[in-house]
């Protein structure tokens, strides 16, 4: 898979105060670069009771700063030429002391200084609390983090789990890859704020007997990249996954099904209460009509069995009849005459929009080329038709979607 960058061309200063958390921080730098930022390291005097400067400074690329009078600025103003240049600034790992400061605004010490000189509106806090789940849980810290909150920083996490003082509970920072996940959302636009959609993915599994099914070589790629997309476009998000073993994408709502009575189960109960449907599941159209309770066996057979098979239900289609239901969108894998099939599929179903690809050359790959198909008119995505991954592509739906939705509104 090709390495993403989305976060080229971003600056982040990412601050680390004092917490074992530190030695993660480590690998956030890494991630963060690999995904195409440049880093600026500042760190308390904590901080380096916990890990040295010198590895962060070789993997940033650039000297780390932590004093105030720090003489190689040149106007003795880190504070200030720090948090100009940064897009964001990430404090990772946050201690409880260090949030605490930030509430009252001291600034004795550069990274607070730094984060209580920054200019608001175009450099936004980020704060990874790290700390023991009796600080964390305390009232006085809970105090902090709404109070940050009121303040608009954003406070990401914290996790929960295994704690190096060997307690369990909440208070662990978000791992370095949730950390990189929560910071690629932040910058993505906000097109679909407070919109909810759920969305369909994967195969389903049609079983036969206990060990035997029906299933198919969806990937559920394209819908976990969907429904990622639109976590991070500001949507509130259930994915309704058939067998795949993907991981969640963060902040999602997931729900596990196997077969396409599960997922229709599952899926139908909740189209009213949702804004956009999006069916990307390779659903199976038909099912064994009776389920062997026993493993079927061939010994003492002289003739294979057959299966007689029955219907499923149309999800997508039944969605699109529920009174004041979401708005539709349907995929359309074809091996042919794209265009053609896919416009048929739309009227077939009663749905506004659907998005043609050419199958199966493209279960299971990591990126596509789509055809967007309403009743009037169809275009390529990419424009130029190009493969491309099925994230980017997702935005790019995401972008056109919330551009629909807007059309459509009363
Ligand atoms: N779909 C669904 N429930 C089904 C079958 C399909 O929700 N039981 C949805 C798929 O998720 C997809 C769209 O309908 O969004 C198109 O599915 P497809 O299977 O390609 O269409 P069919 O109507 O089954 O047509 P055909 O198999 O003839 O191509």
């Amino acid at each position: 898979m090709p390495e993403r960058t989305d976060l080229q061309g971003r600056h982040i200063v990412l601050g680390l105060t004092g917490g074992i958390a530190c030695y993660k921080s480590a690998e956030l730098v890494r991630l963060l670069t690999k995904a195409g930022a440049t880093v600026q390291v500042v760190m308390t005097e904590a901080a380096e009771a916990f890990i040295t400067p010198v590895t962060l400074q070789a993997l940033s690329g650039r000297p780390v700063v932590s004093s105030q009078w720090d003489a190689r600025e040149p106007n003795n103003m880190a504070h200030i030429n720090l948090s100009r240049e940064a897009d964001a600034i990430v404090i990772a790992p946050a201690s409880a002391d260090f949030m605490a400061k930030l509430v009252q605004g001291r600034a004795d010490e550069l990274l607070s200084l730094m984060c209580l000189a920054r200019p608001r509106e175009r450099c936004p806090l980020l704060v990874a609390p790290a700390m023991n789940r009796e600080m964390w849980s305390h009232p006085a810290t809970q105090r902090n983090a709404q109070a940050l909150l009121q303040d608009g920083a954003h406070v990401l996490g914290p996790g929960s789990g295994d704690q190096a003082c060997g307690e369990v509970g909440d208070g662990r920072m978000l791992e370095p890859a949730e950390l990189l996940d929560e910071l690629i959302a932040f910058f993505q636009p906000k097109v679909l704020q407070g919109q909810r959609l759920l969305i369909t993915a994967g195969p389903t599994f049609e079983p036969i007997d206990p060990v035997r099914g029906i299933t198919n070589h969806s990937s559920g790629k394209m819908g976990f990249a969907l429904a990622r997309a639109a976590q991070e476009a500001g949507a509130q998000v259930t994915l309704v996954a058939g067998p795949v073993h993907l991981p969640t994408p963060r902040g999602v709502a997931r729900i596990n099904v196997m077969t396409a009575l599960q997922m229709f189960d599952a899926v139908l109960p909740l189209a009213a209460q949702n804004d956009v449907f999006i069916a990307t599941a390779a659903v199976a159209d038909w099912r064994p009509a009776s389920l062997s309770e026993h493993k079927i066996k061939k010994e003492g057979k002289k003739v294979a069995p057959t299966f007689e098979l029955t219907e499923n239900p149309d999800i997508l289609a039944a969605v699109a009849q529920v009174p004041q239901g979401p708005y539709c969108v349907g995929f359309a894998a074809e091996s042919e005459r794209l265009l053609e099939h896919a416009r048929a599929k739309l009227q077939r179903k009663g749905i506004p929009l659907i998005i043609g690809n050419l199958g199966p050359a493209t279960f299971g790959r990591d990126d596509n080329a789509l055809l967007v198909v309403d009743a009037q008119t169809h275009h390529a995505l990419p424009a130029d038709g190009s493969p491309t991954d099925k994230l980017t592509l997702a935005r790019a739906l995401m972008a056109e979607l919330a551009q629909r939705l807007q059309a459509v509104a009363p």
